[in-house]
């Protein structure tokens, strides 16, 4: 996505980038062309976690969508079914991730003549829905929380709904837009006033398909209508702009990566309601050219240049009616806050604490543990900026922002700080630590000036870096639900290693063989040619392992899916394939150190590994868990009976078959994790290798 640049950008150089699409737009376009009648076609859209979710949901409804899987560059085609026209689903309607799908879709649900059941990953189900059910069925859909009131999931059934005029006590695109949605879907008049006008992308769609939108100023905030809505809405044709939310993190770069020249973030939509946060930066001294170049469904488009300034960046205050327009770029200005000389006070934000994560919380946290000064308020932030090193492991929350700001602040001057789950920066930006990796990056003294060896290095098994001669293997087995996988993750984490996690390579195997048509019955025949034309491989990306078959990485929902997970113990008993793996995973011993997770990896895999520990806990204890990390809530005694005893057999089963049973190695260390909380796990397994280092000095 660069389009020039260097090394450096010395004096005047210049440096032009491109972001992904639209976020917002993109969810938009998908579910608008969904109830269009005819073939939209949407250009440049964010092939982003959410907006496959919502596309996967919009199939399940019989939409159909060609190349939303696709390359970057090709157009999206939906095949619209009208504004009533989607099919009965067979099954729930997984939105993983994504707020905007799941409310949006309930929105344009509640006008449908059908049933349909809508739920989503552990984040959003705990985020309010309370908001969108209220005026939904006031308007005459019948929903059910079919867990905890006012969360997801639901179940939505649709049918005629009645006109409506809601007054919402949030500024809340995604209300305006579900309300929008069910009136024009059900061909009655709805309004919605707001204490404050929020991002318009669904009227501007709207109107882009037929639809004569009302907005104005009213008294209390702003007043968002459709009196009288078509019988049919005309399919879109667009490009959707690059996402300025995504630009606002490589404006914060510049700045804070003092470098001498310019940057260009092109072809970012500049609509209004979304780029609030250009004149806080202009109040910081940080001065942002705009230039238009044209508009796209609607909405303005145009190039962003931030010319890096002289000095750091002035604190601010900043709250109110200036909140909306900037609400996702909060993250972006308290970065830029950390480093800028003052106070900056940020009020008027409650709202960023249902979004994917508890923003403000996990702002503060994070900005207080790499070394700088702030106060969590109810509704906002203090921050006190600082020129001190900052360093430290900044946690993500599964939230894509906090994971892609503090992403920024580690790639500038001064500062080494590890991000503990890049991979879900994804979810609105992919490509975006490739791109970061790419810019012109800190100078040779700062690197010098670090205290630590970064997960960053140890990913790339960058071995100058590592302050350790030789890669330490530490290896973490036991029985499944005993807290492994976490365990290994986090001590990782902790120590900059990479982690192996040996259970995903397995399921990759399974997975190829399930895709190349072996059947269940002869998958013990397997012969060791038809294994070696899997091309497996494992891959190192932004401090996680990453899984490739046949050229592609696979995605971890298709790693856990219910149909591999039910075949890989079989798959794993087979002696061609275990001793077909043996290479790959000794291949992921590099940089300072690995933590292999898995049942042999002390046994068998690395025998002469420096630390060993076997990992148990009472079948009950890992029954419970195992009930919890599906998601299901406080299991009673007797589903957690039930779920021990297929723990126990199990168990007995692995420790038992012929081809590599579970046996601990005889010089591994058993903690039983029973009583132990996660950290007190980690933490004797981080104090071994450390012992293991001291002896090996
Ligand atoms: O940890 P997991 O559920 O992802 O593991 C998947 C399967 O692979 C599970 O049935 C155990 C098996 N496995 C194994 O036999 N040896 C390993 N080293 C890791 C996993």
């Amino acid at each position: 996505m660069i389009e020039t640049g260097g090394e450096a950008l010395p004096g005047g150089r210049e440096l032009s980038v491109r972001v992904p699409g639209d976020k917002s737009i993109t969810q938009r376009a998908l579910i608008l062309g969904a109830l269009a009648e005819g073939e939209s076609r949407i250009g440049g859209v964010l092939r982003g976690e959410d907006p496959l979710a919502t596309g996967r949901a919009l199939a399940g409804l019989g939409v159909e969508i060609r190349g939303l899987e696709g390359s970057p560059e090709s157009d999206l085609r939906i095949r619209g079914r009208g504004l009533r026209g989607w099919r009965q689903p067979d099954g729930v309607l997984d939105l993983e991730n994504s707020g905007t799908g799941a409310r949006l879709l309930a929105g344009a649900l509640a006008a449908q003549p059908l049933t349909a059941v809508l739920t989503g990953d552990e984040s959003l189900t705990s985020r309010p829905m309370e908001r969108i059910v209220g005026p939904l069925r006031r308007m005459g859909a019948a929903i059910d929380c079919l867990g905890v009131p006012g969360r997801l999931p639901m179940r939505v059934t649709g049918g005629p709904l009645v006109p409506l005029c809601h007054r919402g006590t949030v500024a809340s695109a995604q209300v305006k837009s579900a309300v929008l949605l069910a009136g024009v879907g059900a061909g009655v008049a709805v309004e919605v006033c707001e204490p404050r006008r929020s991002r318009d992308h669904s009227e501007l769609m709207l109107e882009a398909m037929g639809v004569s939108v009302v907005a104005g100023a009213v008294e209390g905030g702003w007043s968002v209508g459709v009196p009288a809505p078509p019988t049919r809405l005309a399919p879109l044709d667009m490009e959707v702009p690059g996402d300025f939310s995504s630009a606002a993190f490589l404006l914060a770069w510049a700045v804070l990566s003092g470098c001498r020249g310019a940057l260009t973030v092109r072809g970012v939509g500049l609509n209004g309601t979304r780029t609030g946060l250009l004149p806080v930066l202009a109040r910081m001294g940080i001065g942002v050219d705009v230039a238009q170049r044209g508009t796209a469904g609607g909405e303005p488009v145009g190039d962003l240049r931030v010319a890096a300034p002289m000095g750091p960046p002035r604190a601010v205050e900043v709250g109110g009616a200036e909140i909306p327009a900037m609400i996702d770029e909060v993250p972006v200005l308290a970065i830029l806050a950390a480093r800028a000389e003052g106070v900056t006070r940020i009020t008027g934000a409650r709202e960023l604490r249902v979004k994917e994560s508890d923003r403000l919380t996990a702002l503060a946290l994070n900005l207080r543990r790499i070394g700088v000064a702030v106060e969590e308020l109810p509704d906002g932030l203090e921050i006190e900026g600082t020129r001190g090193r900052l360093a430290g492991a900044a946690e993500c929350f599964g939230d894509h922002r906090i994971a892609m700001c503090f992403g920024v602040l580690g790639a500038t001057p001064g500062c080494d700080i590890r991000v503990d789950d890049p991979g879900v920066a994804d979810v609105s930006f992919p490509g975006f630590w490739k791109l970061l990796a790419r810019l012109p990056h800190r100078s040779a003294s700062d690197r010098r000036g670090r205290t630590a060896y970064t997960r960053r290095d140890a990913a790339r098994g960058d071995a100058a870096a590592n302050p350790e001669a030789g890669c330490l293997v530490v290896a973490i087995d036991g029985s499944a639900g005993s807290g492994k996988s976490t365990t290994a993750a986090a001590v990782a984490f902790r120590l900059g290693f990479r982690h192996l996690d040996s259970g995903a390579v397995y399921r990759a195997v399974t997975l190829g063989l399930i895709e190349r048509g072996t059947a269940d019955a002869v998958l013990e025949e397997v012969t060791p040619e038809e294994l070696a034309a899997l091309e497996i491989d494992v891959k190192w990306g932004e401090g996680r392992m990453e899984v490739w078959l046949d050229g592609n990485r696979i995605p971890e929902r298709d790693l856990r899916s219910e149909r591999v997970t039910a075949r890989v113990s079989q798959v794993s008993a087979i002696p061609a394939v275990r001793s077909g793996l043996l290479d790959l995973q000794r291949s992921a011993r590099a940089g300072a150190g690995l933590v292999a997770e898995g049942r042999d990896m002390g046994s068998v895999v690395f025998p002469d590994a420096k630390v060993k520990v076997h990992l148990d806990a009472d079948p009950r204890e890992r029954a419970r868990r195992r009930i919890l990390q599906r998601g299901e809530r406080s299991p009673g005694p007797a589903e957690i009976e039930a779920e021990a005893d297929r723990l126990r057999r199990r168990d007995e089963r692995d420790s038992s078959r012929r081809v590599a049973p579970l046996r601990r190695a005889p010089d591994a260390v058993v903690i039983d994790t029973t009583g132990l909380e996660p950290d007190e796990q980690i933490d004797r397994i981080v104090r071994l290798v450390e012992k293991a280092r001291r002896v090996s000095r």
